[in-house]
């Protein structure tokens, strides 16, 4: 009875858009099994991964995921029969392989993420460990220390997320002066259901968007700071001290492809990249704003350089992230790092498609200084593994949306229990 990899079986389940993505089941020979499923974007990169959709328009409107199910019950399962599963840069390797693709056009990158969870939780098992402390040893981070990543709560959600209006993708509260898990979550959700109150007080929806943040239709993006301050001062926080914002403007989804120019529908405006880089200052001047991430274009280098400038020579401990621009790919990391056009990135393992490579970028982006925020997608399942992930590497944030929607808190569930085992 070893750790090998007897059967991986793959499932098309719904994510929590109701669209389909993939259940992998990994079993051994010693009949240890384990599950992992695979995230989906609405905002995503033009270099991201392949995400392989079956196409059949009678299917979920083209969504499906048989062929790259198929792929895994098929393809993979033969190339991994008999691997040790705690072998699992062999086993990213075997598939990557197997692919032959730079984009994982061939298998699907979700249908090798998938397995690649799957196997990683498996190994987990076999050894005994919880996750995170397999992931740990794994790759060779420090197993001692391991620290809490502080959240970031998606309260107000815009831009692709849902029909609020707002162009800003989303606004978020980091309780960095908050200490631990648990307490951070409860600060996050007191403020969420404060923000509730003053919204329906004032007339507007309490609807939730996509990451489970509130969707109401403002007149600007100023008023979506306003009403957040207020919800932090009436749950009994400090502004700026307790509790700290954070943006994804996910500039790419209202950019407008022929004239460049970025709409804001709230305010009714066009602006040019210089003037909203002028906007950012603004906010970051007026607000406790510390984090701004894809503030530009994705394929705008030299702006984004220009941007970087700009705002840290306001705010030198501003964090200027990359989503989009870099797409969890050392190759597009290592540019952004060459340009120096960034100090923080967005760690999402679908969007390279495989555990290892995951490690890679995270590695690439830590050597270079630069902050790491492990992130869910806005089309998530109940799977909690980025919370292991995220403590695993010692990211700085945990990025997992609001303090609403099952699949969200699952994320934050986990860190709880986390911390507790670690007590
Ligand atoms: P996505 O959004 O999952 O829809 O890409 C999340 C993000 O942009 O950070
Ligand atoms: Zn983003």
């Amino acid at each position: 009875m070893t750790n090998k990899i007897k059967k991986i079986q793959a499932l098309e389940i719904l994510d929590s858009r109701g669209n389909p993505t993939i259940r992998v089941k990994v079993t051994l020979e010693n009949n240890i099994n384990a599950l992992a499923a695979v995230p989906s974007g609405a905002s995503t990169g033009e270099f991201e991964a392949l995400e392989l959709r079956d196409g059949d328009a009678n299917r979920y409107g083209g969504k499906g995921v048989l062929q790259a199910c198929e792929n895994i019950n098929t393809k993979i399962n033969k190339a991994l029969k008999g691997e040790v599963v705690t072998d699992q840069k062999r086993i990213d390797r075997i598939m990557l392989d197997l692919d032959g693709t730079e984009n994982k056009s061939n298998l699907g990158a979700n249908a090798i993420l998938g397995v690649s969870l799957a196997c990683a939780r498996a190994g987990a098992k076999a050894k005994n460990k919880p996750l995170y402390k397999y992931l740990g040893s794994t790759y060779g981070f420090k197993v001692k220390d391991f620290s809490s990543p502080v959240p970031m709560f998606n309260i107000i959600n815009g831009g692709k997320h849902a029909d609020s209006g707002l162009s800003i993708q989303e606004f978020m509260i980091l309780p960095v002066g908050i200490n631990g898990s648990a307490e951070r979550i409860r600060v996050g959700s007191k403020i969420f259901h404060t923000l509730k109150t003053i919204l329906s007080t004032k007339g507007y929806s309490t609807g939730v968007g996509d990451e489970g943040g509130f969707a109401p239709e403002l007149n600007s993006h100023a008023q979506a700071f306003e009403l957040i301050i207020k919800a932090i001062e009436e749950s009994g926080y400090k502004v700026g001290e307790d509790i700290v914002f954070a943006i994804d403007a996910a500039a790419n989804s209202f950019c407008d492809s022929q004239s460049n120019e970025y709409i804001l529908k709230p305010e009714n405006i066009s602006l040019d990249y210089n003037q909203l880089i002028a906007l950012y200052l603004e906010w970051i001047k007026k607000y406790p704003l510390f984090s701004i991430e894809d503030g530009l274009n994705e394929e705008d280098w030299d702006e984004w350089k220009e941007m970087k400038q700009k705002l840290i020579s306001e705010n030198k401990n501003l964090m200027i992230v990359t989503d989009d621009l870099t797409v969890t790919n050392t190759k597009r990391l290592q540019k952004a790092i060459d340009s120096n056009c960034a100090n923080a990135i967005i760690i999402k393992p679908n969007q390279i498609g495989s555990l290892s490579e995951t490690i890679e970028c995270v590695k690439t982006a830590q050597k270079a200084g630069w902050k790491i925020i492990v992130s869910h997608r806005s089309g998530e399942t109940c799977d909690d593994f980025i919370a292991d992930l995220a403590v695993a590497v010692g990211a700085d944030f945990l990025k997992a949306g609001s303090l609403s929607r099952g699949e969200r808190l699952a994320k934050y569930n986990r860190l709880m229990k986390i911390e507790d085992e670690l007590k």
